[in-house]
């Protein structure tokens, strides 16, 4: 089956305004005409919704591991029920977060094996990775105080948020043509940098 649809990314450290930029690229290609799908990781799929809650709950107590197993499990639902049946489609399917979070913050924050990630991953994705991801850039110092007290969102320290950072930065020097990092600005300014990329690549 030769694929059709293009994935498209976002990704960035708790607080970034990737959610703000995601939605915001999802209108501006409806705009263009073209056919959209948007993506929240967890939450997309029934057992996404659920796992999403668990995951995010405050005080919770779960082991690197089991954590890992738990956004793969979501992962693996919405790969499986939602995006292989539309690859053949021509239409864009939008992420907010996708397979570079794991990596970042499972691999890079927790310190779990990359390479047990890439097996699972592997199985999972069976080669789907998205075409190109954007991954909005700032110290974690800085976003702290829009994160601020929210009780809901996974709460970590600056320093693993800014281990994940670094695990983003990484993942960008590894794979350079697929990965691109903007640098956080205003709302607008960040959304040029991505529409320019964005023109560049579809080009
Ligand atoms: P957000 O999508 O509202 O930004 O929050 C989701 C949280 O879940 C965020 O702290 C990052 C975390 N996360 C992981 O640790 N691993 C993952 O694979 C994914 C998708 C999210």
């Amino acid at each position: 089956m030769k694929k059709k649809a293009t994935i498209v990314s976002f990704e960035g450290i708790d607080g970034c305004g990737k959610s703000t930029q995601a939605k915001q690229f999802v209108r501006y290609l409806k705009s263009k005409g073209f056919k959209t799908l948007f993506f929240k990781e967890p939450g997309t799929t029934a057992l996404g919704k659920k796992l999403r809650k668990i995951l995010l709950a405050k005080k919770q107590d779960i082991l690197p591991l089991s954590e890992l197993f738990l956004y793969l499990a979501a992962r693996n639902e919405l790969v499986t029920k939602k995006i292989k049946p539309c690859l053949n489609k021509k239409v864009i399917l939008v992420f907010d977060r996708f397979i570079d979070s794991t990596i970042a913050y499972q691999g890079y924050g927790r310190g779990i094996s990359l390479n047990l990630i890439e097996n699972m991953h592997s199985v999972i994705l069976n080669g789907i990775i998205p075409d190109i991801t954007f991954v909005i850039d700032a110290p974690a110092s800085e976003l702290r105080k829009v994160i601020g007290k929210d009780a809901d969102r996974l709460e970590k320290s600056i320093k693993f948020q800014e281990m994940v950072r670094r695990g983003y930065l990484k993942i960008a020097e590894n794979e350079p043509k697929r990965v691109k990092i903007i640098k956080r600005g205003s709302i607008n300014e960040t959304f040029q940098s991505i529409q320019k990329l964005w023109q560049e690549f579809f080009e």
